[in-house]
């Protein structure tokens, strides 16, 4: 049987995501990528507040909360991947102050402007580069980061190479202010 039309839509979703709850990060990254993205971003302290976005099973946001002070909120749209992430804290003695909570990204949890830094790596293309930043920019401070990880192309017909099952995702470069 060939899978030349089948797109993934077509798979056991199941088992997509008892796949990749199995494995540390459910996106491209390393930790590496995490902590030079963390070291442009300053003046966070204790008090500050950070949101990671489409966390997973928490492998960028447990490197992030070993390097960056503050209380991290992990949002995900799946309760399993909130379990493993919640767990995952509570082994690296991370707990009061890293928690997993089911929700989804098109409607945030947060106040106007309670956010030092929103995080999220390789998840805004559910809802899209510039729907998110547009959406999200609101839960930011003055002076608060946003750092997102977002597919990029390396070449002229991106267009053609990017549709999937009808679906479209162009990145392009938008001005946050
Ligand atoms: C490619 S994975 C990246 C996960 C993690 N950030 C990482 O880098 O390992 C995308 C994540 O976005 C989550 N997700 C998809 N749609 C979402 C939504 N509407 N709200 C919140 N999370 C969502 C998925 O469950 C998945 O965990």
């Amino acid at each position: 049987m060939s899978n030349e039309n089948s797109s993934i839509h077509d798979f056991d979703f199941n088992l997509i995501c008892e796949y990749f709850a199995s494995i540390d990060r459910q996106g491209p990254g390393s930790p590496e990528v995490t902590l030079k993205a963390l070291s442009f971003v300053d003046n966070l302290t204790e008090h500050s507040r950070i949101a990671d976005i489409g966390c997973g099973t928490g492998g960028q946001t447990m490197v992030l909360a070993q390097y960056a002070p503050g209380e991290i909120t992990g949002i995900d749209l799946f309760l399993h991947f909130v379990d493993l992430f919640n767990a995952n804290a509570a082994a690296l003695k991370l707990q009061q102050r890293v928690k997993g909570i089911v929700g989804s990204m098109e409607n945030l949890p947060f106040q106007d402007e309670e956010l030092d830094l929103i995080w999220s790596e390789g998840a805004i293309y559910n809802i899209g580069f510039e729907r998110g930043v547009n959406e999200w920019r609101r839960f930011l401070k003055t002076g608060g980061y946003l750092a997102v990880t977002e597919a990029s192309w390396f070449t002229t017909n991106a267009l053609k190479r990017s549709t999937l099952s009808g679906r479209t995702h162009i990145p392009k470069s938008i001005p946050l202010r």
